[in-house]
């Protein structure tokens, strides 16, 4: 198939947990401009976090109008658009789409309760064999029995569960639809089969007639529609994909989509993803089990709640030399964040930090494990505070790429992507930590470009979300693990292995 691709434009937006990141893409993957517009996330009690849908779509849609006028594009010359969503999310909608309270995100712990009732409910034998995942506070579906069991008159309301980025798509086409690769982190979706689980949603009393359609994540989703258009400055009846979960789409973006190739990201969570080619669940569900966002393609991942989330509280709550410095002379506080960490030695002498701000789900399932700085004497500094920060969350993704390792799956290559990608020096880390060699992601917005690329293949750029990637997905440097850090590293890291299981009773269990 010959393509015609002069001139043409994609256009990828990544709902995440901070803002609303468009970007306009070349059918070779440059990424021409882009425009973010961030929102505010509340938490109304300890554990909770909520986001207003109306303030993504109003980011979105101001996003993509700038990101349009930055380009200097013309609408008509954009073939398709994509989404990437930060996963998980409920937002519930009345039977004329109105929103019907604040969504509660990925990163929510209140449910708790609901997962134990969903495991004696399902049992885990049968969590396995039907969604391939454990109830764990952050997914959807206990967040439906959250709803029903603590505000009824909301409840009794509802008539569709849409996830975050579903509701944008919904805006932008005036369709309700999902995808595999987001539908796979509801609690609700038979992973192996790729279609909702009946046997689930019967099991929980959720009305299936809530679930939207689920189409694969380069499919069509809808085309913009004339009211979205005025809203975004998009043309109307440009092409919509089914887009994907942030994860899945970062993962295309850093061109991880066969087996052998793990994505290691650095966001608000951190992610390690090792796509399979057939579905693979962990016997003991330690790691997720989802759709990725191309045809017959699965992966398992780790996740930490808090990875980038960790440095932002740093930089919010204790960076005010580095957030001094960089009103002064404009450089971005997190590289000065980095520097300062990097004045103490790998290992940061013995001083350990837990990275466990929000609980943790892997390795450890645990929505009450809190961080924890240990290991403080008077030779300490803030430069070793900072350093173990960045250790602890590097250590908390090696735990995931050993739970890969463990699995039997190949770590032929490994890609750091995310935020944390942009430090050359946490790369590094990254590579000495995991005794692995390490490429950086040829972007930095993996996800937006993953979105893009889906946004391709739905608007006919690419036939296919394989071509899609293998035309315009390249790779950054590529790091050499450091031999002579690897006994200070191995030092550190076995002492924060020991930390959590001797902690773990002395956490408080209600906040
Ligand atoms: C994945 C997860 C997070 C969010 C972040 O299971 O909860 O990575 O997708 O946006």
């Amino acid at each position: 198939m010959k393509l015609s691709r002069d001139g043409t434009h994609i256009l990828g937006l990544d709902l995440g947990t901070t803002g609303a990141k468009a970007g306009l893409v070349s059918a070779a993957g440059a990424v021409t401009a882009e425009a973010s517009v961030g929102y505010e996330t509340s938490t109304p009690r300890p554990g909770w976090a909520e986001q207003d849908p109306l303030d993504w779509w109003d980011a979105s849609a101001q996003a993509i109008r700038k990101v349009l006028a930055a380009g200097n594009v013309d609408p008509a010359a954009v073939a398709g658009v994509g989404l990437s969503g930060q996963m998980h999310g409920s937002v519930f909608l009345d039977g004329a789409g109105a929103v019907l309270r604040p969504c509660m995100i990925w990163c929510d712990q209140r449910t708790s309760d609901q997962c134990a009732k969903i495991r004696e409910l399902v049992g885990d034998r049968h969590l396995a064999e039907w969604v391939g995942n454990p109830a764990l506070p952050g997914f959807t579906a206990p967040k439906v029995l959250w709803l029903e069991e603590n505000e009824p008159g909301s409840y009794r309301r509802v008539r569709h569960l849409l996830l975050p980025k579903d509701y944008i798509n919904m805006r932008l086409t005036g369709d309700i639809s999902t995808d595999v690769s987001d539908a796979s982190g509801t609690l609700l979706f038979d992973v192996v089969n790729r279609s909702w689980s009946k046997h689930m949603t019967d099991r929980l009393g959720i009305p299936v007639e809530w679930l939207p359609g689920v189409l694969e994540s380069g499919d069509a989703a809808g085309v913009v529609s004339a009211e979205a258009a005025r809203a975004t400055g998009l043309k109307e009846g440009t092409p919509v994909a089914a887009g994907g979960a942030d994860n899945a789409c970062g993962a295309l973006g850093m061109g991880v989509l066969s087996p052998g190739r793990v994505a290691v990201s650095i966001g608000s969570s951190g992610t390690v993803l090792a796509p399979t080619g057939s579905p693979h669940v962990d016997p003991e569900m330690r790691l997720h089990s989802f759709c990725h966002a191309a045809p017959h393609t699965w992966y398992l991942m780790g996740v930490m709640l808090s990875a980038g989330l960790t440095l932002r509280w740093f930089r919010d709550e204790m960076g005010e030399p580095e957030l001094s410095e960089s009103e002064e002379s404009g450089d971005d506080p997190y590289d000065l964040l980095v520097h300062t960490a990097s004045r103490a030695p790998a290992g940061s002498e013995g001083l350990i930090f837990l990275p466990y701000l929000t609980g943790e789900r892997t390795p450890h399932s645990d929505p009450f494990a809190r961080g924890v700085l240990f290991g403080l004497d008077l030779t300490k500094t803030r430069s070793h505070v900072l350093r173990a920060v960045l250790e602890g969350i590097t250590f908390g993704l090696k735990d995931s790429l050993l739970l890969i390792s463990e699995a039997g799956l190949p770590l032929d290559s490994v890609v750091s992507g995310g935020g944390g990608s942009r430090s050359r020096f946490w790369v590094q880390m990254q590579s000495d930590v995991f005794e692995l060699p390490i490429a950086a992601a040829c972007s930095n917005d993996a996800a937006m470009l993953g979105a893009a690329l889906l946004g391709g293949v739905a608007g006919g750029v690419y036939p296919s979300v394989e071509e899609a990637v293998g035309s315009a997905v390249g790779e950054g440097e590529r790091l050499e693990p450091q031999a002579e850090t690897f006994d200070a590293y191995r030092r550190s890291y076995g002492q924060y292995r020991r930390l959590y299981p001797a902690l773990k009773p002395v956490f408080m269990r209600e906040y």
